[in-house]
């Protein structure tokens, strides 16, 4: 049974055909209705807000010819202290896929490791996987050859820079570390003291076979020189509320601002995951700028988590 917790649970060959299929569904959309989870439900179990993710799978699963289920957590009875494994086994009696977004990333693990169908990780306070692989397949859309296979937009991403600033301890930032390690990408990381990426971080990479492959500054001049991606994400993540006003002290000298992305190379891209918080990690005018890609990236959302999706409905080792 394969799963999507984390960004190396495909294989490099895996992900250039996750990219090929990606590709493949957003140029037919809307020409016609799949069918591979024709006769399938799939659950979504969330435990954090959301609008891309949530919005992104029901349709999704739609588009592919399945049924979405959304639960809140709250709503059934793992809110109220039923275990996570007989969670899983209970649904595993139901329905075909679990995608859940949750604090603990040990809870995708176990609901994976005591169910018997496909689970995807839509965000742990850990890993944001989905959003990593939609945004590196939307910068190989821009670098790859137009008409290239799947393992040509995975090499297009070889060798290049991005800079990640501001909360330089998260989940985007932690995914972004393990993804520039799985698709041959360079990365510096910017952020205060006190946000240098986790043991826990360092620990995956070499459990999944990589060198510590990123570099930290305290200075985001140095991070995002030559940068071909400028990336940043909220100061204050779901779950560290309590720490608002302590962060936005700390982090606002990694704000993106119209000089900080003029450092990066002139041709660079700024990211961003969404939702912005403008005047914090990012000034307007920088979101606005014809090289933010901030709404092709949430567009991305809806074809590469349907082609992961395809991609482990049709597994069956
Ligand atoms: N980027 C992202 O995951 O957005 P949502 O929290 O709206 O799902
Ligand atoms: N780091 C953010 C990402 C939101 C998509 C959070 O976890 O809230």
């Amino acid at each position: 049974m394969k799963h999507f917790l984390k960004e190396t649970d495909f294989k490099p060959h895996e992900v250039a055909e996750v990219f090929a299929l990606a590709r493949d569904l957003k140029a037919r959309r809307g020409r016609e209705t799949g069918t591979v989870l024709q006769h399938q439900t799939w659950a979504l179990i969330f435990s954090k807000s959301s609008t891309r993710t949530r919005v992104s799978f029901e349709v999704g699963v739609h588009e592919l010819g399945g049924n979405p289920l959304f639960l809140n957590k709250n709503d059934i009875q793992l809110g109220r202290g039923e275990s996570v494994e007989d969670t899983a086994r209970v649904l595993s009696r139901f329905v075909h896929g679990l995608i859940v977004r949750t604090y603990e990333h040990s809870e995708v693990e176990r609901l994976a490791a005591s169910g018997t169908i496909p689970v995807i990780n839509a965000l742990t306070d850990f890993l944001h996987p989905c959003q990593i692989y939609t945004d590196a397949f939307t910068l190989a859309e821009r670098w790859a050859p137009k008409n290239g296979d799947g393992g040509s937009l995975l090499a297009s991403l070889k060798g290049r820079k991005i800079a990640f600033l501001g909360d330089t301890a998260c989940n985007m930032a932690n995914s972004w570390i393990l993804g520039a390690a799985l698709f041959g990408m360079k990365i510096s990381l910017s952020g205060p003291k006190g946000f240098e990426p986790s043991a826990e971080l360092d620990a995956l990479l070499k459990q999944e076979g990589f060198a510590k492959n990123y570099h930290f500054t305290t200075d985001p001049f140095e991070a995002v020189k030559d940068a071909d991606v400028v990336y940043t994400d909220v100061w204050v993540s779901m779950g560290k509320e309590e720490e608002t006003k302590q962060r936005i002290a700390q982090m606002s000298p990694y704000s993106v601002t119209p000089e900080l992305f003029a450092a990066a190379r002139s041709d660079a891209w700024f990211m961003h995951c969404l939702p912005a918080h403008p005047g914090e990690e990012v000034c307007q005018e920088v979101l606005d700028n014809p090289r933010s890609i901030i709404f092709d990236q949430a567009e991305n959302r809806l074809h590469v988590q349907k082609a992961i999706m395809a991609t482990l409905a049709a597994d069956r080792s």
